[in-house]
């Protein structure tokens, strides 16, 4: 058994508050701040989180971490990634700045099938290098748990090496198997015919959840009801990637099939704000994808007010967000989409957690939960979206261990 683990001398202890998740209204907002704080880890799990002047006297071996001039936050969760690609889109990054687009692209074969075609090139083992290496620049931004989605292979044999690489690199895998179609199919329905009678029963065993690009030139609402409808009859939670380019019923589909999240919302009125937040579904907010493809942002202050309940990934991906900090979401989160850090804070850990059916685990520094906690290089919690692209994380620790030490 690993020794306890006492972090101690830290100068705040930063959580969500204690509502049950995920959390929404003015719970969102409710951060719990403990000065001069310790937090004692068991087993892989937080015993203990108090103020210095009540620690005890601790018998047996304790490892310990100081944890001065530090602030201490959960574990951050990043419930919204694709990782598990090989190949880049650096080219179509130049591209797109010299004015042409993101659907231009995708229209013309490239997008995300030229990441297709590199991905079905790759062997298993080059996508899982990569999976675990992009896992490393997500943990060195505070990252302890990632979801990480399947949808570049978009055959059998390469979505499967997807999701395994996802779940060997620690990932909470999702099969996106109808993330586009590929183009040995002319016509999406053809090609979910294939996917949900030879894909669908292995990626059931291999997955946590099933996700759909419901979008212009990849699925409409009809093809996305019966992909996702087929998915949650072999057990799988759904996920919907809507209203990213144009609002084409996906919030009303997710609120219909009972799906944990509908995610992007760029392209969200006043309609989708009012049904979402009268509903179960969570809002995943991607506002790194947002800047990087120069869309406009989602409507998150109007989604917060009016009670929805919001969580913010990073979207992590070669085309629409090459961006693996959600640190740097947070600020983001605060700048362009005017929520207040605290608001943030719980978006990326315990909202974030319970789209990952992960919230009684994950996502709060309090006794019980996995003792994934993450030290910043700052004194005041916020530093974390106030430092814009700032080197803010110092210390990650997992499951009660050290994980990974800036400068180490
Ligand atoms: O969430 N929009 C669809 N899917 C991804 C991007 C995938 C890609 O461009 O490779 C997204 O933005
Ligand atoms: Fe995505």
């Amino acid at each position: 058994m690993t020794p306890r683990l006492l972090i101690r001398d830290l100068a705040q202890v930063a959580t969500p508050g204690t509502a049950a998740p995920p959390l929404r209204g003015s719970g969102l907002g409710a951060v719990e701040v403990v000065e001069d704080a310790y937090i004692l880890c068991d087993d892989g799990l937080i015993a203990e989180v108090g103020t210095m002047r009540d620690l005890g006297t601790l018998d047996g071996e304790v490892v310990e971490l100081d944890g001065h001039g530090r602030a201490a936050i959960p574990g951050l969760v990043d419930c919204h990634t694709h990782p598990a690609f090989a190949g880049d889109r650096v080219g179509e990054f130049a591209l797109r700045a010299a004015g042409a687009s993101y659907e231009e692209l995708h229209a013309a074969g490239g997008g995300i099938l030229s990441t297709v075609r590199a991905t079905r090139a790759a062997s298993e083992a080059d996508l899982t290098a990569a999976t675990f290496r992009h896992r490393g620049w997500m943990r060195a931004h505070g990252t302890t748990t990632f979801e990480g989605k399947s949808g570049y292979g978009l055959d059998r044999e390469t979505e499967l090496a997807q999701l395994r690489a996802v779940a060997a690199a620690g990932g909470v895998p999702t099969w996106l198997g109808a993330h586009t179609v590929p183009p040995e199919f002319d016509d999406p329905d053809a090609y979910l015919d294939y996917e949900l009678a030879e894909v669908l029963p292995a990626a059931a065993e291999l997955a946590e959840a099933a996700d759909v690009f419901l979008e212009r030139g990849s699925f409409d609402a009809a093809q996305a009801r019966r992909y996702l409808s087929a998915c949650a009859a072999a057990g799988l939670a759904l996920r919907l990637h809507g209203d990213q380019f144009t609002e084409s019923g996906a919030i009303p589909l997710a609120i219909e099939l009972g799906a944990r999240s509908v995610d992007h919302l760029e392209a969200t009125g006043t309609e989708g704000v009012r049904a979402l937040a009268a509903s179960d579904v969570v809002g995943v907010l991607l506002p790194a994808s947002a800047l990087f493809l120069d869309r406009p942002m989602p409507p998150a202050r109007a989604l917060a007010d009016a009670g929805a309940a919001v969580a913010l990934a990073t979207d992590f991906n070669p085309g629409s967000a090459f961006c693996d900090s959600l640190p740097l979401v947070c600020s983001l989160a605060c700048t362009q989409l005017h929520l207040s850090p605290a608001e943030a804070l719980t978006a990326c850990t315990v909202n974030a957690a319970h789209v990952l059916g992960r919230a009684n685990r994950i996502g709060k520094l309090a006794p019980g939960y996995a003792a994934d906690i993450v030290l910043l290089d700052a004194t005041d919690w916020r530093y974390l979206a106030y430092h814009l692209a700032g080197d803010v994380v110092h210390t990650v620790v997992e499951n009660g261990a050290l994980a990974w030490t800036r400068g180490a």
